[in-house]
């Protein structure tokens, strides 16, 4: 172990001792273009604990950390709140090398690292509400079901109003700047966007209902200290309040026109759509599935008003990446939105009736009949899809 990294100082008693990870750019199909950060953090109280791990590759990054304030065989106890390899990782080595009286996590996560890991050593399931006395700390565990897994649990440093949120509330995001107002917000504010979009949307109502338990319960945070990216020690109700927003996926006044083309004429309808769309009074990303990642396209897609999507039929199907986007897009449930589906055809043209299938299954409102071209849209097609865009745009419009 050289003596390289070193812990970063969060309060009085506690200090981050994660990872940085430069390099990753995909994260399960989301691309994480700025890389991330796994977050680790040890509260330094009576008895000393260490909030989650790290992806087992940083191990040696953690322990190095760890180190630089404290001996590692001090640790009296580990609290996983995500089971998640890329916190859970290195646990199994962490608690074979550090040897904790316990380790604890939820009750559905202590099934989980027993299934996830051939010997992860014995886990002490907590209850949400269960209180922990770290001596002169004291945690509190709530359990956080669907955000983003079965098993996740926040972890609650009662004395210090700390929140150690697990993947709730980061972003990927690597630097050296651990805290977000040392960080540039526009950075932040697409980073966490992206991240909602990508991760968490599908259990917005989860969200919602987290927000609800937070109030009624009328804890307050000093500090939110996710296991993804920057921490959060300056309006933390900042973070919160987008949250809230996301989480209702209340539309706004923006449209999004996704498609895939191969010889240029459902581009041209795109573009007429496009036309159309802001004619009636929104604003308009089109996004070319040749050109930007299904990421990029979910980050648009959060509280938008309307989705138009397009794609000619190739062998009696949609084109391979308009069904790539559509799949991660359909498991992310965006809701509250105006769609249509459009594109040309050779002599078949499935690709729209099955464009309207999934928007169908996704719940979203569809606007009249999909728009089919056979071949080159002429300029009666592409007046249709101009009145298509403006049709959605005042049905979006008129749901704001
Ligand atoms: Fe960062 Fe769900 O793991």
């Amino acid at each position: 172990m050289n003596n390289t990294f070193k812990a970063v100082q969060v309060t009085e008693d506690v200090w981050w001792v994660g990872a940085i990870d430069w390099n990753i750019r995909d994260f399960h199909g989301y691309r994480t273009g700025r890389g991330s950060t796994y977050n680790a953090y040890l509260v330094l109280a009576d008895k000393i604990t260490l909030i989650d791990t790290v992806k087992a590759p940083f191990r040696e990054e953690m322990m190095e950390r760890i180190a630089s304030v404290v001996d590692p065989g001090k640790i009296e106890y580990i609290v996983s709140n995500h089971s998640e390899m890329d916190h859970s990782g290195s646990l199994p080595q962490v608690i074979a090398a550090v040897n904790p009286k316990k380790v604890f996590a939820s009750v559905v996560g202590a099934k989980t690292l027993a299934e996830l890991f051939p010997n992860p050593g014995e886990i002490t399931p907590v209850m949400d509400g269960e209180t922990f006395s770290l001596g002169n700390r004291t945690l509190t565990f709530l359990e956080t079901r669907m955000l983003h897994w079965p098993d996740s649990m926040f972890t609650y440093l009662n004395e210090e109003q700390l929140l150690f949120s697990q993947d709730a509330f980061g972003m990927h995001y690597a630097s050296l700047e651990r805290f977000a107002d040392g960080c540039d917000p526009a950075a932040l504010a697409y980073e966490a966007a992206t991240y909602y979009a990508n991760i968490l949307l599908p259990y917005s109502p989860q969200v919602l209902k987290l927000i609800e338990k937070v109030k009624s319960a009328k804890l307050s945070f000093k500090i939110i200290a996710p296991d993804h990216g920057p921490i959060w020690r300056k309006e933390t109700d900042g973070i919160l309040g987008r949250y809230a927003r996301w989480a209702a996926q209340k539309p706004e006044g923006r449209a999004v026109v996704v498609y895939a083309t191969m010889w240029h004429s459902t581009e041209r309808m795109a573009r007429a759509v496009s036309e159309g769309l802001a004619a009636g009074g929104l604003r308009v990303k089109v996004m070319s599935m040749d050109e930007v990642h299904r990421s990029d396209v979910m980050y648009e897609l959060l509280c938008a008003g309307a989705v138009a999507v397009g794609s000619p039929t190739l062998n009696n199907h949609m084109l391979p990446n308009m069904a790539d986007i559509l799949t991660y897009m359909r498991g992310l449930k965006p809701r509250n939105m105006i769609a249509a589906a459009f594109g040309s055809y050779g002599w078949s043209g499935e690709a729209v009736r099955e464009i309207e299938e999934v928007l169908t299954e996704m719940k979203l409102e569809k606007t009249g009949e999909g728009i089919r071209v056979k071949n080159v849209p002429d300029a009666e097609a592409l007046s249709r899809c101009y009145d298509l865009g403006k049709d959605m745009a005042g049905q979006a419009l008129s749901r704001l």
